[in-house]
């Protein structure tokens, strides 16, 4: 079911003056992959919908093919996943080296099989991203195991509750534990939890199955497990993507104008709309019959403000390729302080590029804002740097050309048309076929 992304696709972006009209956010992305893989749990026909229509749904889809689940998508934004239970669990190379995502197969086959064989996950372009907080967990709760030919195998009669704290709160390790301890023999308490919003949902999701967890939200979450039995398969509605929404406030933040953003819940970017407000955007938040929106204003000129990227509720690292884009345009000077990925500043050779005056030692970057950026053929190295490339390129003069748009894919649904249809001046251009 993966689509085909062209990896020679661009996109041409040019400033076209201030932006308005209304965007609709969909499902996010991080949260769906997780909900796809814990359909793992058990038998019967899972409904989710405010599906994105995203490359990564694609991938994760083609590897819960590959263990045995069957999936329909009658619309874009409906997916239909049945799991018989005749799963092969094994998470093949070709597939996870794909999609991170892929590693939160872990959990869900471990406690459902009692093994798993799954491909080491690789690093990003933007560093390493080891999972040894996964292993440690799931250690705790009994499980074995064993590393050999680029391959990571698990082994578990019937994992039992354990108490784990995280030195880290870990999005990924939370997530593998918390499907895992679903099944499991006994409590297990997972201290020093991530809290995203997106974990938040996948709990949603897996009480709704029949689970039982408690803290939901919290940085406690205390899970006891219950019998294969008890679990069933239900229908979700994904919580909607706080970083697409955060990537329409960015475009109009260094188009100007005015863009009502819908769909999006404001309550889970609440530190990065306070900080868009010190740099001068002003955003109201209204709630109604048919759900949350933002009305979204632009200053004239942003203000610069420091910014340090921290776990939820803290502002997430993946906004920060926007922030620092909007920086490269504000009045004044902006320290930007990254604590999760130390390497996630490869995009900023890029932003130079285009005439962005960025300094980077160590976790920090220091921005001077210069009046307007200038069109340069640039590259997207991952999902969220591409994001910033569209954004940089609606504040540059003349022509921006970004490569590597099927970063962009993995993670955006149809971010040219989005942006087309509120006055930005953008296209994708085929790449030879
Ligand atoms: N870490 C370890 N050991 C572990 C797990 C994590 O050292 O066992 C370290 C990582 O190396 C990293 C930090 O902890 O330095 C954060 O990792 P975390 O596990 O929290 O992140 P993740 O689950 O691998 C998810 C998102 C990322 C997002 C991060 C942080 C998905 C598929 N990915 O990754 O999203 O940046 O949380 O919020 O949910 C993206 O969407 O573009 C993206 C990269």
């Amino acid at each position: 079911m993966s689509p085909n992304p062209d990896e020679h696709d661009t996109i041409v972006v040019r400033s076209n003056g201030p932006l308005s009209g209304t965007v609709v956010v969909p499902g996010a992305k991080n949260s769906v992959l997780k909900l796809m893989a814990a359909t793992l749990l058990t038998d019967g026909t899972f409904e989710i919908t405010n599906v994105p229509d995203i490359a990564d749904v694609g991938i994760m889809g083609d590897l819960l093919e590959a263990i045995g689940v069957d999936i329909v998508r009658p619309s874009p934004d409906r997916l239909l996943l049945t799991d018989t239970g005749d799963l092969t669990p094994v998470a093949p190379y070709e597939l996870v080296e794909r999609i991170r995502a892929s590693v939160n197969v872990l959990g869900p086959l471990l406690t459902r099989c009692g093994h798993i064989r799954l491909s080491m996950p690789g690093g990003d372009d933007f560093g390493a991203r080891p999972i040894d907080m996964h292993i440690a967990g799931l250690e705790a709760m009994g499980a074995t195991f064993k590393f050999s030919h680029g391959y990571l195998e698990a082994f578990a009669d019937r994992l039992h509750g354990a108490d784990i704290t995280f030195d880290f709160p870990s999005v990924g390790a939370t997530e593998n534990l918390l499907t895992a301890a679903v099944l499991a023999d006994g409590r297990t308490t997972i201290d020093n939890a991530a809290r995203e919003p997106e974990i938040a949902d996948l709990c949603e999701f897996l009480v709704a199955m029949g689970s039982q967890i408690s803290g939901v939200g919290t940085s406690t979450l205390v899970i006891d497990g219950v019998e294969p039995g008890d679990l069933r398969a239900v229908q979700h509605h994904t919580v909607p993507d706080r970083i697409q929404a955060a990537t329409y406030l960015a475009a109009v933040a260094v188009s100007g104008g005015e863009l009502l953003i819908e769909g999006a819940r404001p309550e889970h970017m609440t530190m990065l709309l306070e900080r868009f407000g010190d740099m001068g955007m002003v955003i109201d938040s209204s709630a109604d019959r048919r759900g949350t929106s933002m009305r979204v204003t632009a200053p004239d000129r942003l203000r610069s403000i420091d910014v340090a990227t921290l776990p939820y509720p803290g502002i997430a690292t993946d906004y920060k390729p926007l922030v620092i884009t909007m920086l490269s345009v504000a009045d004044g000077v902006g320290i930007v302080t990254e604590n999760l990925y130390p390497g996630r500043f490869r995009y900023v050779e890029e932003l130079q590029r285009l005439g962005a005056d960025i300094r980077t030692s160590g976790h920090h970057a220091v921005v001077r804002g210069v009046g307007r950026l200038s069109g340069a053929p640039v590259k997207a190295h991952d999902i969220r740097a591409g994001a910033a490339m569209v954004v940089a390129g609606l504040a540059a003069d003349g022509e921006t050309e970004i490569s590597g748009v099927h970063h962009i894919d993995r993670g955006y649904d149809d971010l040219v048309g989005r942006l087309a249809a509120v006055g930005a001046a953008i296209e994708r251009n085929p790449g030879p076929r």
